[in-house]
């Protein structure tokens, strides 16, 4: 006997996500649309897609609509099956397409992809209720713009109403529908049917939220789950909703970090919007943000406002204040910056030195290698233990290609010198201050381009000529 006899739903039933993603997210006031918008360094949607795969469902489709190329370019994938909804007739629109072919016993729990953050926890309650309709309600102190749940009596929820057709008593309620929401398919397109007709009377939008008094009057139970995280379970609609997600998320990835043994300065002023994997004792300063990928050995320490994008770091290396290192491999006992810039490219082997205004490109420094100062290395190989002298300039480019330039182990760079690329200084070679090398330096000697320095003893200072006395 089917389950359905009893008012039940089968939890056994194979899972169905849908994702609605077709909204244009006019209260952003941007030109991308609102699930593409990046919180923590990823599309809002991309962050749905993750807890909607953790479920491992047999399927996920998302209805995508308002600039809906750049989202399947954005998100596309072999696993997700994408649903066009040209105009943009409401929630209950969008989902009705996406049922379209579904076996009418298989479940299906609907995401939001403007509600990025829904605990794992919430979604596994309502997976394990077996009512024919099972809601992710939450309660807010601040319920403005969601939909009111109405429970009648008290526990049992009655319909959803939208704000926007709230009245004042309504709009007091302050539990509220997140979106989130799960039945069988044909239970789904039933109700949504009779929507169907509601929105052409209203002759407005076609609710998602509709369904519940549809299983209402088909005396159906509907069971309310109450968010265990309600600040987790809201939506983003606006810059500030945005902004506040995004503090949220980070503040708590923050918090992981420091139960992992990351000494933070500040969990409040660090953004971490990509992976981090860390050793023992790392030390980061505050107004730190890593992107990408970073690996931290053990003992580093960022200074503050560094940023770090897809980066290794070796052990006990010191990345110093308001250092920009972007895919660069830095091994240990290293120290950058302050004020160093490292792009792709960068190699710093063991006790390699960097520092302010020095900036790198697909440039390695030996072990133990220098450019303390106000340097541009680009396109080169610094062997061990040579010193770079502060404004030494390799002129990798010709104005059409790039040149390599390279520098021997225990060279010397006297201070403002141009190394015009190709080039290469010989080990143990000695470059003076000033000079612009055109030609290979030979290893162990001094080379320099330097007009002679002249003394003039005859010379003798110009002197102001006396304006003429006034009578
Ligand atoms: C919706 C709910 C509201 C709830 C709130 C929670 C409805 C009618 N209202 O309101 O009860 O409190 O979310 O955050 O469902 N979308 C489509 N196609 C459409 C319209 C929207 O795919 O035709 C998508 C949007 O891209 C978005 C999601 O559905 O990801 C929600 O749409 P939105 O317009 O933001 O609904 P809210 O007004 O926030
Ligand atoms: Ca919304």
């Amino acid at each position: 006997m089917h389950l359905w006899s009893f008012g039940l739903t089968d939890v056994t039933a194979s899972l169905h996500v849908v994702v609605l993603a077709a909204g244009k997210g006019t209260r952003m006031r941007s030109r991308l649309p609102k699930v593409l918008q990046p919180l923590g360094g990823e599309p809002l949607i991309a962050h749905v897609l993750r807890r909607a795969r953790a479920l491992e469902p047999h399927s996920v489709t998302v209805v995508v609509g308002h600039q809906a190329e750049g989202v399947v370019k954005t998100v596309g994938a072999d696993d997700l099956r994408f649903v066009e909804q040209a105009e943009q007739k409401g929630t209950g629109h969008a989902v009705s397409l996406a049922l379209a072919g579904q076996d009418p016993s298989d479940r299906v729990l609907v995401l939001y992809g403007d509600v990025p953050l829904i605990p794992e926890s919430d979604l596994a309650a309502c997976l394990d209720s077996d009512a024919r309709l099972v809601v992710l309600g939450a309660e807010i102190p601040d319920p403005s713009g969601y939909g009111r749940l109405i429970e009648h009596p008290p526990g049992h929820l009655e319909r959803i109403v939208e704000e926007r057709d709230a009245d004042a008593g309504i709009r007091r309620i302050r539990r509220i529908n997140t979106g989130i929401l799960c039945a069988a398919a044909g239970d789904l397109q039933r109700w949504l049917t009779a929507g169907e007709s509601e929105a052409v009377r209203r002759q407005g939008e076609w609710y998602l939220t509709d369904v519940v008094a549809a299983a209402r009057s088909e005396s159906l139970p509907v069971a309310l789950v109450l968010s265990s995280r309600p600040e987790a379970v809201l939506g983003v609609n606006d810059r500030a909703q945005l902004a506040q997600q995004e503090r949220q998320y980070l503040r708590a990835r923050a918090e992981a970090c420091l139960r992992d043994g990351l000494a933070l300065a500040d969990p409040a002023r660090f953004d971490l919007r990509g992976e981090l994997v860390f050793g023992r004792d790392c030390q980061v300063d505050v107004n730190v943000i890593v992107e990408g990928t970073v690996r931290l050995g053990d003992g580093v320490r960022i200074g503050p406002g560094c940023r770090l994008r897809d980066v290794t770091v070796g052990d006990d290396t010191v990345i110093d204040a308001y250092s920009l290192l972007e895919s660069c491999e830095i091994g240990p006992g290293c120290h950058a910056g302050p004020f160093a810039r490292l792009r792709p490219g960068t190699r710093l082997e063991a006790g390699a030195r960097v520092g302010n205004f020095v900036e790198t490109k697909n440039a390695t420094l030996g072990p133990d290698a220098k450019a303390n100062h106000l340097t541009y290395l680009g396109d080169a190989t610094v062997g061990a233990r040579a010193n770079i002298g502060a404004g030494t300039i390799t002129c990798n480019y010709d104005g059409a290609n790039k040149h390599h330039t390279s520098i021997g182990a225990d060279a010397f760079i006297g201070s403002n010198s141009a190394l015009v690329a190709p080039v290469v200084v010989g080990d143990a070679a000695t470059i003076g201050a000033g000079t612009v090398l055109a030609r290979d330096a030979p290893p162990g000697t001094l080379t320099l381009t330097r007009s002679p320095q002249v003394t003039r003893s005859d010379w003798e200072r110009p002197r102001k000529t006396p304006r003429p006395a006034k009578d």
